[in-house]
């Protein structure tokens, strides 16, 4: 397969992320070539494009009327305005979702699989809406987008499954005359913080379990892209989920954050977000002692040894590295390449990234839509800068691109050592810094040598070292010779500062769940 076949092959999976999306009669093939405002002024039209909070059930402004404006990354400009709220109406959010969980929770599992399963459906109904809609908050392109979509609803649908089996147990007894119990309930209402980079996917992998189990919740989506979250809740209560259940705040992050984990009746916190917040968080949740996961930053290593398959190398790195023009916790962080193999691997790659074609999310064609803000292409533009300052090559890119503002030009580094910034940090961007290494032991000290430990790959055809450096790793997920491995039946979650708790998969729902110990006493069976 040409170098160029291969960039678009996996231009193609990155697109799909997770899921198949048919080119049947959709919406997005007719608008792609659309420009932006007149997306927006259809989503509008249709509903969409909501611009209120949800408190118990009602669309509400500010109650200052203080308003945040909602950008295109792509473009700078005002999608719309969001009430920008703080502690009064985040209070007033979790009173809503305190008095919703006294009967939420007591629906048979049933009902809420019901309820669960119709906003799936609805979710995919409206695909393509909601693909927009990320595109336009967040910029990523249209097609992955809707990826996105496909990816973010398969936790509800999981989720609605997995209501229907959370089993207790029954615990045989040590004394004749009693029946031991374990029960398993909702924990009660859940503060759920959410980032800008998946404005679909992080919410539902919190709320999906969260509902199932019979927690109610009040979501804070990022302030960068509130509206995806806004409509999937409108979608909520067209699905019959009570109001109530499903509140959303934005606005001022802190005041936010402060009432969500100071209240006594949030009983559990779930952050996606940086390693730093998510500290704050937990040190806050502390003065009321309540259940907390965290999904933090990643350093995600990718090891490519000399036996590795090149061309299996070379697609899972491009899709770990370049999904979401590389703002994902999961992106590849350090590509780090045995030396028999790093020249061939360094140009190959190269030469694939440079057929990544930049762009406007909605443009044809376009696989690396902008970055969310100015402020993050700094952050890539200092890390490349540290690097370029102590040794390492530009080999493509190493710049922001011509299209200005949010671009940054698809960049491959060599030369990278373990203490440039870049090796140590989450760069967040669409830039690939090789190392090399010699043999395995090496490899496995320079990928654990960081305090993340959320994603790892490692390429490879030797079974044996397959399951060797899997075990080595001091990371929750790893992927062996493949680079795009979430998946809503999989648990998601880190190992040391990466964050606590799981999401996703069975193990997604005891996070959400307390445990009870009933024991049946004196029952006298003479
Ligand atoms: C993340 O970046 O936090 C989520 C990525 C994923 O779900 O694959």
């Amino acid at each position: 397969m040409t170098l160029a076949r291969m960039a678009v092959r996996t231009c193609n999976l990155i697109h799909r992320s997770f899921a198949s999306i048919p080119h049947s009669n959709t919406l997005h093939s007719r608008q792609i070539s659309m420009d932006a405002q007149s997306i927006a002024a259809q989503l509008n039209n249709s509903g969409f494009l909501r611009n209120q909070g949800l408190v118990g059930g009602k669309w509400t402004d500010a109650y200052d009327g203080k308003t945040i404006k909602v950008c295109n990354p792509a473009t700078g400009e005002v999608i719309t305005k969001v009430p920008c709220m703080g502690g009064r109406e985040t209070n007033d959010a979790i009173a809503s979702a305190y008095d919703a969980f006294s009967s939420w929770s007591k629906r048979t599992a049933a009902e809420r699989s019901k309820c669960l399963r119709k906003w799936y459906d609805l979710m995919i109904a409206h695909r393509d809406e909601l693909g927009q809609l990320i595109t336009l908050e967040q910029g990523k392109p249209l097609k992955e987008a809707i990826g996105e979509v496909i990816y973010g609803a398969s936790f509800i649908e999981f989720f609605a499954e997995e209501a229907k089996r959370v089993y207790g147990d029954i615990i045989p007894s040590t004394l004749a005359d009693r029946r031991l119990f374990v029960l398993k309930q909702p924990v009660g209402v859940v503060g759920t913080i959410t980032p800008w980079n998946f404005p679909l996917a992080m919410i539902t992998r919190k709320v999906g379990p969260a509902l199932a189990c019979g927690c109610t919740v009040v979501i804070k989506p990022s302030e960068l892209t509130p509206l995806t979250a806004l409509a999937a809740a409108e979608l909520s209560l067209q699905a019959g989920i009570p109001p109530g259940v499903v509140n959303v705040v934005m606005g001022n992050a802190s005041d936010i954050g402060d009432a969500l984990v100071t209240s006594p009746q949030v009983r559990k916190i779930t952050f996606t977000g940086s390693t730093a917040v998510g500290k704050k968080l937990m040190a806050g949740a502390a003065g009321t002692v309540k259940k907390v996961s965290l999904e933090l930053g990643g350093n995600a290593p990718c090891v490519i040894f000399d036996d590795a398959d090149l061309d299996v190398a070379l697609k899972g790195t491009l899709a770990t590295k370049f999904r979401n023009s590389g703002q994902t916790c999961v992106c590849a962080n350090r590509i780090i390449v045995q030396e028999g193999i790093y020249e061939k691997f360094a140009s190959a790659f190269t030469n694939a990234v440079q057929n990544l074609n930049v762009g406007d999310g909605f443009g044809e064609g376009v696989a690396q839509g902008p970055l969310i803000n100015e402020a993050a292409v700094q952050k890539v533009e200092s890390f490349v800068q540290d690097a370029i300052s102590k040794g390492a090559k530009v080999l493509l890119g190493g710049k922001r691109h011509d299209l200005g503002r949010t671009f940054y030009e698809p960049t491959v580094l060599t030369d990278v050592k373990s203490d440039m910034l870049i090796s140590r940090e989450e760069v967040f961007g669409p830039v690939a810094p090789l190392l090399q290494f010699r043999t395995e032991e090496e490899a496995i000290g320079i990928a654990n040598d960081t305090n993340a430990g959320l994603a790892a790959y490692i390429f490879t055809t030797n079974v044996q070292r397959s399951w060797r450096v899997a075990e080595a790793l001091e990371y929750g997920i790893v992927g062996v010779n493949e680079g795009l491995v979430s998946t809503e039946v999989a648990p998601f979650g880190g190992f040391k500062q990466s964050g606590l708790g799981r999401e996703g998969s069975k193990y997604g729902m005891d996070e959400y769940l307390e445990i009870k110990y009933v024991c049946l006493g004196n029952m006298n069976f003479n």
